[in-house]
């Protein structure tokens, strides 16, 4: 187990994990975009809701579950220890030799915006995650049994500007955050190629554009159109 201690603390350790569970947790955000798009089906939400009590109910689904919030923990922490510790770093005088390269803002403030994608995190866990699993959400009937009316939560959520505001806020944090951070992981895990570190630096920013938008039209949709 030393091996394992040795490479949780040493810094090349944490930066290779923190490039794993980050590039796991943007295929989550790739899938949870997807199911969430059937929230704009004009179905009055069955579509939504089917596959709501299917996700957590699948045994497979529940398992997989559990892993992401391990990833989002772990990401959280050693992110904030890379932090401190480049803080420090920072701090003492430059060694001889050393040349200040040209970073991006994104790069400069990935723990600010890390810090803001998990407040937000934690307040839109908070309101539907939390309230599916251990709140009052009322059922509805499709002819297989009841399943809770996720939809008519989110619907209800979504009518506050103030949510919608706080989703601007915290998706366009994570647009940011990813648009340096998945290029990033690619580098961390060796991927140093003249023809290929194009292509994944476009691939990082297109993906990014495409969750911030996707993500926004959802509270921005139902605000403006689907208020309960
Ligand atoms: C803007 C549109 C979004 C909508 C409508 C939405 C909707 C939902 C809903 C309804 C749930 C509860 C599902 C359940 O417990 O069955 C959920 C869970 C979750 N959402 Fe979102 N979400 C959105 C954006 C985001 C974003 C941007 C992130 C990441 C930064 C995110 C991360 C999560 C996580 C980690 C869970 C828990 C998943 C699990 O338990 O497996 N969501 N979301």
């Amino acid at each position: 187990m030393n091996w394992f201690t040795n490479f949780l603390t040493s810094s090349i350790g944490r930066k290779l994990i923190m490039s794993l569970t980050g590039l796991f947790l943007i295929s989550f955000l790739i899938v949870h975009l997807l199911g969430n798009f059937q929230l704009l089906k004009n179905d009055a939400g069955e579509a939504f809701n089917v596959y709501a009590k299917f996700m957590t109910s699948n045994p497979l689904i529940k398992f997989i579950s559990i892993g992401l919030y391990a990833m989002i923990l772990l990401h959280a922490v050693l992110g904030i220890l890379l932090w401190s510790n480049n803080r420090k770093a920072k701090s003492t005088v430059p060694a001889v030799g050393y040349r200040s390269e040209k970073v991006s803002w994104a790069s400069k403030n990935m723990a600010l915006l890390g810090i803001l994608v998990f407040a937000f995190l934690c307040i839109h866990m908070g309101d539907f995650w939390f309230k599916m699993k251990f709140g009052e959400v009322a059922t509805v009937n499709y002819g297989d049994g009841e399943v809770k009316d996720l939809y008519a939560k989110v619907q209800a959520s979504f009518s506050s500007w103030l949510v919608v505001f706080a989703y601007i806020i915290g998706v366009l944090a994570l647009g940011v955050h990813l648009w340096h951070g998945f290029e990033s992981a690619f580098q961390t895990l060796g991927f140093n190629h003249n023809k290929y570190t194009p292509l994944i630096k476009s691939l990082g920013k297109g993906l990014s554009v495409i969750l911030v938008i996707g993500y926004l039209i959802l509270p921005i949709y139902f605000k403006l159109f689907l208020s309960a």
